[in-house]
Protein backbone atom coordinates (compact mmCIF):
# COMPACT_ATOMS: atom_id res chain seq x y z
CA UNK A 1 0.00 0.00 0.00
CA UNK A 2 1.66 3.39 -1.30
CA UNK A 3 1.06 6.43 1.26
CA UNK A 4 1.15 9.75 -0.61
CA UNK A 5 0.50 12.69 2.26
CA UNK A 6 -0.35 15.99 0.26
CA UNK A 7 0.10 19.75 2.17
CA UNK A 8 -3.60 19.90 1.40
CA UNK A 9 -6.89 18.32 0.86
CA UNK A 10 -7.08 20.38 -2.61
CA UNK A 11 -3.64 19.21 -3.70
CA UNK A 12 -4.68 15.44 -2.20
CA UNK A 13 -7.81 16.00 -4.90
CA UNK A 14 -5.84 16.91 -7.61
CA UNK A 15 -3.50 13.98 -7.67
CA UNK A 16 -6.47 11.56 -7.77
CA UNK A 17 -8.36 13.72 -10.39
CA UNK A 18 -5.06 13.58 -12.58
CA UNK A 19 -5.38 9.69 -12.31
CA UNK A 20 -8.63 9.23 -13.52
CA UNK A 21 -7.76 12.39 -16.41
CA UNK A 22 -4.99 9.99 -17.32
CA UNK A 23 -6.67 7.35 -17.56
CA UNK A 24 -9.41 8.19 -19.28
CA UNK A 25 -6.65 10.00 -21.82
CA UNK A 26 -4.94 6.42 -22.10
CA UNK A 27 -8.14 4.33 -22.30
CA UNK A 28 -11.27 6.17 -23.63
CA UNK A 29 -13.14 3.24 -22.75
CA UNK A 30 -12.07 3.17 -19.26
CA UNK A 31 -13.98 1.30 -16.57
CA UNK A 32 -14.19 3.96 -13.22
CA UNK A 33 -15.53 2.81 -9.99
CA UNK A 34 -16.84 5.57 -8.23
CA UNK A 35 -17.73 6.61 -4.27
CA UNK A 36 -20.27 9.24 -3.25
CA UNK A 37 -19.81 11.03 0.35
CA UNK A 38 -17.66 14.48 1.45
CA UNK A 39 -14.26 13.03 0.07
CA UNK A 40 -14.88 12.93 -3.66
CA UNK A 41 -16.85 15.91 -3.96
CA UNK A 42 -13.73 18.36 -4.63
CA UNK A 43 -12.00 15.68 -7.17
CA UNK A 44 -15.24 15.28 -9.02
CA UNK A 45 -15.24 18.99 -9.46
CA UNK A 46 -11.71 18.96 -10.86
CA UNK A 47 -12.70 16.14 -13.24
CA UNK A 48 -15.62 18.88 -14.39
CA UNK A 49 -13.49 21.87 -14.88
CA UNK A 50 -11.37 20.42 -16.36
CA UNK A 51 -14.18 18.70 -19.00
CA UNK A 52 -14.84 22.03 -19.76
CA UNK A 53 -11.83 23.57 -20.49
CA UNK A 54 -9.55 20.44 -22.08
CA UNK A 55 -12.64 18.66 -23.53
CA UNK A 56 -11.71 15.10 -21.94
CA UNK A 57 -14.04 12.85 -23.40
CA UNK A 58 -16.22 10.63 -21.39
CA UNK A 59 -18.68 9.21 -24.43
CA UNK A 60 -17.32 5.65 -23.81
CA UNK A 61 -16.26 5.88 -20.27
CA UNK A 62 -18.05 2.96 -18.10
CA UNK A 63 -18.85 3.99 -14.57
CA UNK A 64 -20.25 1.68 -11.73
CA UNK A 65 -20.27 3.19 -8.11
CA UNK A 66 -19.66 1.62 -5.01
CA UNK A 67 -23.03 1.33 -3.25
CA UNK A 68 -26.59 2.75 -2.92
CA UNK A 69 -29.21 2.88 -0.37
CA UNK A 70 -31.55 0.38 -0.69
CA UNK A 71 -35.44 1.10 -1.49
CA UNK A 72 -34.16 4.10 -2.82
CA UNK A 73 -36.31 5.83 -5.15
CA UNK A 74 -33.28 7.39 -7.74
CA UNK A 75 -34.86 10.24 -7.97
CA UNK A 76 -34.90 11.00 -4.44
CA UNK A 77 -32.82 13.93 -3.56
CA UNK A 78 -31.01 11.80 -1.20
CA UNK A 79 -30.26 8.74 -3.52
CA UNK A 80 -27.01 8.27 -5.27
CA UNK A 81 -27.83 8.40 -8.26
CA UNK A 82 -28.86 11.98 -8.13
CA UNK A 83 -25.76 12.88 -5.83
CA UNK A 84 -23.72 11.66 -9.20
CA UNK A 85 -25.89 13.06 -11.71
CA UNK A 86 -25.74 16.43 -9.95
CA UNK A 87 -21.96 16.40 -8.97
CA UNK A 88 -20.70 14.62 -11.74
CA UNK A 89 -22.40 13.03 -14.54
CA UNK A 90 -24.60 16.17 -15.57
CA UNK A 91 -21.66 18.05 -16.37
CA UNK A 92 -19.80 15.40 -18.94
CA UNK A 93 -20.52 13.88 -22.04
CA UNK A 94 -20.89 10.45 -20.19
CA UNK A 95 -23.65 8.64 -21.56
CA UNK A 96 -26.85 7.70 -18.97
CA UNK A 97 -26.63 4.00 -19.86
CA UNK A 98 -22.94 3.88 -19.24
CA UNK A 99 -23.28 4.69 -15.34
CA UNK A 100 -24.38 2.30 -12.85
CA UNK A 101 -25.70 2.26 -9.50
CA UNK A 102 -26.39 -1.08 -7.35
CA UNK A 103 -29.90 0.04 -7.24
CA UNK A 104 -33.03 -1.81 -6.08
CA UNK A 105 -32.37 -3.89 -9.66
CA UNK A 106 -30.05 -5.39 -8.27
CA UNK A 107 -31.36 -6.23 -4.77
CA UNK A 108 -32.97 -10.09 -5.90
CA UNK A 109 -29.71 -10.84 -6.89
CA UNK A 110 -26.74 -8.08 -6.55
CA UNK A 111 -24.22 -10.38 -7.41
CA UNK A 112 -25.66 -9.86 -11.11
CA UNK A 113 -23.89 -6.00 -10.44
CA UNK A 114 -20.16 -8.12 -10.29
CA UNK A 115 -20.84 -9.76 -13.59
CA UNK A 116 -22.06 -6.24 -14.96
CA UNK A 117 -18.54 -5.17 -14.06
CA UNK A 118 -16.81 -8.19 -15.54
CA UNK A 119 -18.85 -7.91 -19.25
CA UNK A 120 -17.41 -4.61 -19.34
CA UNK A 121 -13.81 -5.49 -19.10
CA UNK A 122 -13.55 -5.10 -14.98
CA UNK A 123 -12.64 -1.69 -13.00
CA UNK A 124 -9.95 0.37 -13.98
CA UNK A 125 -9.66 2.91 -11.51
CA UNK A 126 -11.61 2.75 -8.31
CA UNK A 127 -11.99 5.65 -5.77
CA UNK A 128 -12.85 4.74 -2.02
CA UNK A 129 -13.07 7.10 0.75
CA UNK A 130 -13.43 5.57 4.10
CA UNK A 131 -15.63 5.69 6.77
CA UNK A 132 -14.63 6.21 10.38
CA UNK A 133 -15.16 3.06 11.24
CA UNK A 134 -12.86 1.78 8.34
CA UNK A 135 -15.72 0.42 5.78
CA UNK A 136 -14.70 1.11 2.32
CA UNK A 137 -18.15 0.72 0.17
CA UNK A 138 -20.45 -0.39 2.79
CA UNK A 139 -18.36 -3.04 4.11
CA UNK A 140 -19.16 -2.36 7.66
CA UNK A 141 -16.90 -4.36 10.55
CA UNK A 142 -17.24 -7.56 10.07
CA UNK A 143 -17.44 -8.24 6.56
CA UNK A 144 -15.91 -11.42 5.15
CA UNK A 145 -13.13 -11.33 2.55
CA UNK A 146 -14.23 -12.73 -0.23
CA UNK A 147 -17.74 -10.70 -0.72
CA UNK A 148 -19.29 -9.85 -3.95
CA UNK A 149 -21.75 -7.19 -4.16
CA UNK A 150 -24.28 -7.87 -1.27
CA UNK A 151 -26.70 -6.39 0.79
CA UNK A 152 -25.84 -5.35 4.27
CA UNK A 153 -27.22 -3.23 7.20
CA UNK A 154 -25.69 -0.12 8.15
CA UNK A 155 -24.05 0.28 11.21
CA UNK A 156 -25.46 2.86 14.00
CA UNK A 157 -22.62 4.75 13.58
CA UNK A 158 -22.53 4.78 10.09
CA UNK A 159 -26.00 6.13 9.67
CA UNK A 160 -25.25 8.80 12.31
CA UNK A 161 -22.66 9.84 9.99
CA UNK A 162 -25.02 10.20 6.87
CA UNK A 163 -27.39 11.83 8.48
CA UNK A 164 -25.87 15.45 7.68
CA UNK A 165 -27.26 14.71 4.63
CA UNK A 166 -30.67 14.20 5.53
CA UNK A 167 -33.02 16.32 7.29
CA UNK A 168 -33.56 14.04 10.42
CA UNK A 169 -31.14 10.86 11.49
CA UNK A 170 -34.59 8.65 11.50
CA UNK A 171 -34.68 9.45 7.81
CA UNK A 172 -31.33 7.43 6.95
CA UNK A 173 -31.90 4.33 5.14
CA UNK A 174 -31.32 1.30 7.59
CA UNK A 175 -29.83 -0.86 4.31
CA UNK A 176 -27.56 -0.40 1.46
CA UNK A 177 -26.29 -2.15 -1.86
CA UNK A 178 -22.52 -2.19 -1.73
CA UNK A 179 -19.48 -3.55 -3.46
CA UNK A 180 -17.94 -6.48 -1.65
CA UNK A 181 -14.83 -6.74 -0.43
CA UNK A 182 -14.07 -8.93 -3.42
CA UNK A 183 -15.67 -6.66 -5.81
CA UNK A 184 -13.64 -4.01 -4.39
CA UNK A 185 -10.42 -6.02 -4.94
CA UNK A 186 -10.84 -6.78 -8.20
CA UNK A 187 -10.10 -3.68 -9.40
CA UNK A 188 -6.57 -2.86 -11.44
CA UNK A 189 -5.99 0.28 -9.36
CA UNK A 190 -7.37 1.55 -6.46
CA UNK A 191 -7.23 5.02 -5.14
CA UNK A 192 -8.35 5.74 -1.27
CA UNK A 193 -8.97 9.64 -0.47
CA UNK A 194 -9.00 10.56 3.69
CA UNK A 195 -9.02 14.32 4.45
CA UNK A 196 -9.68 16.30 8.00
CA UNK A 197 -8.57 15.07 11.47
CA UNK A 198 -11.26 13.55 12.01
CA UNK A 199 -10.14 10.58 9.67
CA UNK A 200 -6.76 10.65 11.40
CA UNK A 201 -6.93 7.79 14.09
CA UNK A 202 -8.72 5.54 11.50
CA UNK A 203 -5.77 6.08 9.07
CA UNK A 204 -3.36 5.20 11.81
CA UNK A 205 -5.45 1.93 12.67
CA UNK A 206 -5.64 0.64 9.26
CA UNK A 207 -1.36 1.23 8.61
CA UNK A 208 -0.69 -0.10 12.34
CA UNK A 209 -3.03 -3.14 12.30
CA UNK A 210 -2.68 -6.48 9.58
CA UNK A 211 -5.58 -7.60 7.60
CA UNK A 212 -8.17 -8.30 9.48
CA UNK A 213 -12.33 -7.69 9.26
CA UNK A 214 -12.52 -5.22 12.26
CA UNK A 215 -11.41 -2.74 9.83
CA UNK A 216 -12.30 -3.48 6.44
CA UNK A 217 -10.09 -0.89 5.00
CA UNK A 218 -7.02 -3.11 5.69
CA UNK A 219 -8.35 -6.07 2.87
CA UNK A 220 -6.66 -3.07 0.84
CA UNK A 221 -3.43 -4.65 1.55
CA UNK A 222 -3.65 -7.60 -0.04
CA UNK A 223 -4.34 -5.57 -3.26
CA UNK A 224 -0.85 -4.99 -5.20
CA UNK A 225 -1.83 -1.16 -6.63
CA UNK A 226 -3.88 1.09 -4.02
CA UNK A 227 -2.77 4.51 -3.20
CA UNK A 228 -4.11 6.19 0.55
CA UNK A 229 -3.89 9.95 -0.77
CA UNK A 230 -4.07 11.60 2.34
CA UNK A 231 -3.53 15.85 3.45
CA UNK A 232 -1.77 16.60 6.13
CA UNK A 233 -4.37 16.11 9.01
CA UNK A 234 -5.22 12.94 8.10
CA UNK A 235 -1.68 11.63 8.24
CA UNK A 236 -1.06 13.65 11.75
CA UNK A 237 -1.37 10.54 13.72
CA UNK A 238 0.92 8.15 11.64
C1 LIG B 1 -19.60 6.24 -0.41
C2 LIG B 1 -18.99 5.16 0.35
C3 LIG B 1 -18.49 5.35 1.75
C4 LIG B 1 -17.79 6.69 1.96
C5 LIG B 1 -17.35 6.82 3.43
C6 LIG B 1 -16.68 8.15 3.69
O1 LIG B 1 -19.99 5.81 -1.69
O2 LIG B 1 -18.92 4.07 -0.14
O3 LIG B 1 -17.63 4.29 2.08
O4 LIG B 1 -16.68 6.77 1.12
O5 LIG B 1 -18.46 6.68 4.26
O6 LIG B 1 -17.62 9.18 3.52
P1 LIG B 1 -17.18 10.71 3.53
O7 LIG B 1 -16.35 10.93 2.31
O8 LIG B 1 -18.48 11.48 3.45
O9 LIG B 1 -16.40 10.95 4.78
Amino acid sequence: MRIIVKETAREASKHIADAIIGTVKAKPDAVLGLATGSSPLEIYSMLKTDHQNRKTDYRKVRTFNLDEYLGMNPHDPHSYRHYMEKNLFNALNIRDENTHLPDDAYKEDPAAYDERIEAEGGIDLQLLGIGLNGHIGFNEPGVKAGTLTHVTRLEESTRKANARFFESPDEVPTHAITMGIQTILSSRRIFLIATGKKKASIIRDVVDNGVNNAIPATFLKTHPDVSLILDKDAASML
